[in-house]
């Protein structure tokens, strides 16, 4: 059964990850193992004094040294963990799990596993009762995944690897969901479209411009997706203190674009009703939003989506 980190368990416990953040703001990630030491540049820490302690706690380090322990969050443990090949950062991971509609119960397929870090979301999301299924061509790196995947989730009975080129096909039917962080992603268009059920969503994550275009030329060429759209996401953080509250001077300037598109039914062309039964808001008819009751604001704003 998967462990989600973060949930009520307050003691840190032996086999844990943890981390250890300096007073200058640098982690270091730890697995919690008894008769261990944490060594950094300033002393050393016995694991002794963090295991069976409430997360949160502060230790002394051998030379003085603050250090305050935490459970990693995914954001931390992802960026620490080994890599096998680059991954997807935790801006763009939010991105997917949002734009991707990733819930609860969902099927899907992904590829290339890589290093595991948008499995590891991609699994959180999905829950118990969901199932994701990755493709990856090469063993050692999901080796390497799945080591991640299970140092931060623990076993995961939801997860299943396929060591298969996804361009040759997807084994599974009727997925909810296909996401693809590869090179040639239109390469993995029509298997997609078979595996995808009616409604469902494709999402590519992408590096360059040349991808996204020849990604959009493919899908349009195919006719079986819809609402085809790509997006990117800029992250900076700020610095804050006393009257010293600007953008930090670096910032991650690019990572990668991210493409959706939904798939249509083929030859489903719903028509529309017969004259003088459409329903209220039906086709053809303008909507008319509801006014708002005096005195009550209205809520949020219109939103004409993105331009397509
Ligand atoms: C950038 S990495 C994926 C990183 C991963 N999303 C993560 O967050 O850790 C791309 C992966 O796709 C794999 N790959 C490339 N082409 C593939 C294909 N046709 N089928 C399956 N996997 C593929 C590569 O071996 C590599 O591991």
């Amino acid at each position: 059964m998967a462990r989600w980190p973060g949930g009520t368990v307050h003691e840190l416990r032996e086999g844990e990850q943890a981390i250890a953040v300096d007073d200058r703001g640098r982690i270091y990630l730890l697995r919690l193992g008894r008769g261990h030491q944490f060594h950094f540049h300033r002393g050393t820490v016995p694991h002794e004094a963090i295991i069976g302690q409430p997360e949160g706690l502060i230790v002394r380090s051998s030379l003085g040294a603050r250090l305050h322990v935490f459970r990693p969050t995914m954001a931390d443990f992802v960026l620490k963990m080994p890599r096998a090949s680059g991954i997807i950062y935790p801006k763009d991971m939010g991105t997917i799990l949002v734009y991707g509609d990733i819930c609860p119960g969902a099927t899907v397929v992904e590829a290339g596993l890589g290093s595991g870090s948008l499995t590891i979301a991609l699994l959180r999301a999905v829950g118990k009762e969901g199932r994701v299924i990755s493709y990856e061509v090469r063993e050692e790196f999901a080796r390497q995944a799945v080591q991640n995947i299970r140092r931060y989730l623990g076993d995961t009975p939801t997860h299943t690897v396929r060591l298969q080129d996804i361009h040759e096909g997807i084994v599974e039917q009727e997925v909810d969901r296909v996401v693809l962080d590869l090179l040639e992603p239109w390469r993995a268009v029509e298997p997609a479209a078979r595996a995808l059920r009616g409604g469902g969503l494709f999402l590519a994550y992408m590096a360059t411009v040349p991808q996204v275009t020849r990604l959009i030329e493919t899908l349009k060429a195919h006719g079986g997706f819809a609402l085809i759209e790509t997006l990117e996401v800029l992250h900076r953080n700020w610095h804050v203190e006393g009257l010293s509250v600007r953008p930090f001077h670096r910032m991650v300037g690019h990572t990668g674009f991210v493409t959706l598109a939904r798939r249509r039914l083929e030859g489903a062309e719903a028509l529309p009703p017969p004259a003088g039964q459409g329903a209220e808001g039906a086709e053809g008819e303008a909507f008319k939003p509801p006014v708002p009751e005096a005195g009550l604001e209205e809520e949020g704003g219109e939103w004409e989506g993105p331009e397509r």
